[in-house]
């Protein structure tokens, strides 16, 4: 069952019914100012930080769901009848329905009692603002009178704080009004230097901004007494809950159109020049009212709407495929480089799912988001690795996260995880083969945020490796530390306290468990390294590199084989974990699909074993599990992945996050079949049709979807912030397609279904656009190159000489 349809032209899921499944949302802004908006104009909007910033509120897990946003209400002056044009708050019958997500941009439009209304909300480029651009049409036969009120809620701007510490912020609020817009100055009289505004470009009949004199007692968002009445109180908020609402009158004629445009805004002024009269209380709003008048005007409204659409077309043109299958096209062209540039914007902090209070940007998961991002704006990946390198522990260790706004590391999610150090390694390295920036490895970084303690990025990455070689456990393999990238598989933890974070817990019995997916990802980053000094001519470097590698895949061959699968890891009592002589999860997903990768057992056929095992024990046609049996009772030596219940989660749900891994061993093995079809089970266009069951969003990813353990197998959950996005778009467009980035040049090798003829693509690498078209002649994988019409040897397209901005590559497959 559908709830739209894709419109791959305007780069546009279309929403035809407002009552999905779960809020279906998008993203608004791009830079610093960012908003969540669903298909009902559910969400909030916060500048920088989703915790330390948040400009509007939003009640989680609220009832109805999604209730609260940016909302306008129309009321019919000869009724007294009202609606929301975007269907929510007031869910009355709309006569059309119609939602269009685009790119950073969403448009919801209905049509009732013969008005039709639409409004677009976007975030122009630059700004740090919002724009509501509302367009009404009167198709009566008669003239319209009506009444409009917009509606924002304030947030007081520590989203946490906001929804726990009342005693203090029910006396907190404040607001100016002044020509009809109004301002939101919680706290600017003492430490605050920012507050935000919502201008309209009507004239303004009345206002509200005291919740309680708007909605009146023991309303909800679907009947306030205002629009009932249809007449604002012009209320100032002392304290309480500080909103936003413009009463507008609009008189149609038949036929004619109106449109009126709101803008809510974010503004920062210089300590010193806070109040206007300087030895005042009252905001100085000079700049502000700047802001705001160019963007009332409706002219620069279109300019910025054009210019956010020409930014995505030029953020898109990098990479275009044209293959036999309509959903990679769609996905791998438009959606998931759009997921990308939001998993990489917000790391894992605001979404439906995740509320923007409990997460800055993951150690782990930005550099992986990373992956999926550099070749869309290098310079903006650049600066992001620095920032990352730079909470780098002096030991090679690191934070698991940190806070986006101070850009310093933090504890608040625990810290020991053994596997972060190790994806700076594939993040820098996957920067360098994109761009050929080799400058990055001379920036001089500090350790810690310390001034002082500056040293090359490229030492950053020894000391990641050398963390790893630091802490090897009586198997030789490295010690997991808190968790390696299954944050739930907690073997030093033995947490037995009712609602203890296995994440901060603190370690109780020592620290000797072990983990294979560490060893895996360890070889993998090693021969990472070992590329990139022979790259930079550091031979010895390069042998070191690969020796490293060598020793720690000869272990895994002893130590880390079960007989079938790699194992998963050893506990801290010596105990295998992920092993045929467990009593359940005998086997996992992670060390088969990161020891593939990484070339661990390609010679001696376990890899290709492995994976055999993968697709026999834990492929799904949802996609396949994390592992199997999943953990009916709770163990303390396992930690958090037996206490979700079975098949959810890491608990043997789908974590679609490790499904590329499988995929692009897969292609390592030549299996152009059994990769594409993994990929085609968790591409979300390809799931489209099952949306009742899917319930999420058909355009983005999700972390997870119900393995088949659980009674809702094939329902996904947490879509959007999710490494998913990343990792399908490397196993899609550098494996299954085969467009892969190298020191060197563009490495052809694609390893796709047997029943496609080829495809098409261009990508555009280091500044050449190059035109690949990919023939197949034969079953298998064998590659013939031709490079403007002449045989070169090998498949690597050679970096052309300065110049040359396009080159014609042909692919023949045999
Ligand atoms: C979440 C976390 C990620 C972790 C994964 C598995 O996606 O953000 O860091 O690797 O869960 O536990
Ligand atoms: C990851 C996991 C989740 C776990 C959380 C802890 O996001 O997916 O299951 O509870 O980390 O922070």
């Amino acid at each position: 069952m559908r709830f739209g349809y894709f419109n791959d032209e305007r780069r546009e899921y279309v929403i035809t019914q407002p009552d999905t499944p779960l809020p279906w949302m998008n993203y608004l802004g791009n830079e610093d100012y960012f908003a969540i908006i669903s298909n009902t104009a559910g969400g909030y909007s916060f500048y920088q930080d989703a915790r330390l910033r948040r400009i509007t509120r939003y009640r989680y897990n609220n009832v109805p769901v999604d209730y609260g946003g940016r909302y306008i209400y129309i009321r019919d002056g000869a009724t007294g009848k009202f609606w929301s044009p975007t269907w929510q708050p007031v869910r009355g019958e709309l006569k059309k329905y119609v939602c269009r997500h685009g790119l950073g941009y969403s448009t919801i439009s209905s049509v009732n009692r013969g008005i039709e209304a639409t409004t677009r909300y976007f975030v122009p480029l630059g700004e740090n603002l919002e724009i509501w651009d509302l367009s009404l049409t009167n198709q009566r036969d008669l003239p319209a009178e009506l009444d409009l009120f917009s509606l924002i809620e304030f947030a007081l701007w520590d989203a946490q704080d906001d929804a726990t510490n009342f005693q203090r912020n029910f006396n907190t609020g404040e607001v100016e009004v002044e020509e009809g817009v109004i301002y939101h100055k919680t706290e600017y009289r003492e430490r605050r230097d920012h507050f935000a505004y919502f201008a309209c470009s009507e004239p303004v009949f009345g206002f509200d901004t005291q919740r309680a004199d708007f909605l009146g007692p023991y309303r909800g968002w679907d009947d306030p007494i205002v629009v009932e009445k249809g007449a604002a109180n012009n209320s100032i908020a002392h304290g309480w809950a500080p909103i936003g609402s413009h009463h507008i009158k609009v008189s149609l004629e038949p036929g004619q159109k109106h449109r009126i445009i709101f803008l809510l805004g974010y503004h920062e002024n210089p300590q010193e020049a806070k109040f206007d009269p300087p030895d005042s209380q009252t905001i100085n709003k000079q700049a502000a009212k700047h802001v705001i008048s160019r963007y009332l005007d409706p002219n620069l409204v279109d300019n910025a709407f054009e210019n956010l659409n020409l930014y995505w077309e030029q953020v898109l043109e990098v990479i275009n495929v044209h293959t036999p299958d309509e959903n990679t096209n769609r996905i791998v062209n438009i959606w998931n480089q759009y997921q990308c540039m939001v998993t990489f914007n917000l790391s894992r902090s605001a979404s439906f799912f995740e509320s923007g209070v409990g997460r800055g940007m993951g150690f782990r998961d930005s550099n992986q988001d990373l992956l999926g991002f550099i070749h869309m704006i290098p310079d903006r990946a650049r600066q992001r690795i620095l920032d990352i390198a730079a909470t780098q522990l002096p030991d090679g260790g690191a934070y698991h996260q940190y806070q986006p706004l101070t850009k310093r590391g933090n504890d608040a999610v625990g810290s020991d995880f053994n596997d972060d150090p190790l994806w700076l390694v594939l993040a820098v390295t996957a920067y360098l083969k994109e761009t050929g920036d080799r400058s990055l490895l001379d920036e001089p970084v500090p350790y810690d945020n310390q001034p002082g303690s500056e040293q090359h990025l490229y030492e950053h990455l020894q000391r990641s490796i050398r963390f790893t070689l630091d802490r090897l456990g009586q198997h030789d393999l490295p010690l997991i530390g808190r968790a390696d990238w299954n944050d739930c598989l907690n073997l030093n933890t033995f947490s037995s306290e009712p609602g203890e974070s296995f994440q901060t817990v603190e370690i109780h019995e020592g620290d000797t468990a072990e983990s294979v997916f560490i060893a895996g990802l360890f070889v993998l980053a090693a021969r990472e390294m070992a590329g990139l000094a022979a790259a930079q001519g550091l031979v010895n470097d390069a042998d070191d590199y690969s020796d490293v590698a060598q020793r720690m895949e000869n272990v895994v061959i002893k130590n880390g084989w079960d007989g079938e699968w790699f194992l998963r890891a050893y506990d801290n009592f010596g105990q295998e974990v992920g092993s045929h002589k467990c009593e359940q999860g005998q086997i996992f997903i992670e060390p088969q699909g990161i020891c593939a990768m990484a070339g661990i057992g390609i010679g001696n056929g376990m890899a290709k074993k492995a994976l055999e095992s993968v697709t026999d024990r834990l492929a799904t046609s949802h996609g396949i599990v994390l592992h199997q049996p999943a953990y009916t009772k709770y163990y303390l030596q396992l930690g958090e992945i037996s206490s979700y219940p079975p098949g959810y989660k890491e608990n043997a749900g789908v974590f679609c996050h490790t499904n590329p891994w499988i995929m692009i061993a897969e292609t390592l093995q030549g299996n152009g079949d059994r990769a594409f079809d993994y990929y085609a089970r968790n591409n979300p266009s390809a799931r489209e049709g099952i949306s009742d069951i899917h319930r999420c969003e058909p355009y983005v990813y999700a972390q997870m979807i119900a393995g088949w353990d659980a009674p809702t197998h094939g329902e996904a959950k947490n879509s959007w912030l999710t490494g998913t996005a990343a990792w399908n778009f490397v196993a899609i467009t550098q494996w299954i397609l085969g467009i892969r980035p190298t020191y060197d040049g563009l490495h052809l090798s694609p390893v796709i279904p047997q029943d496609w003829e080829g495809f098409k693509a261009t990508r555009i690498f280091r500044g050449v656009t190059y035109n690949i078209s990919v023939v197949r002649e034969g079953l298998g994988n064998r590659v013939s190159l031709k490079v403007d019409g002449t045989h070169i040897d090998g498949d690597i397209v050679p970096i052309p000489s300065k110049g040359v901005e396009d080159v014609q590559v042909e692919v023949i497959l045999t």
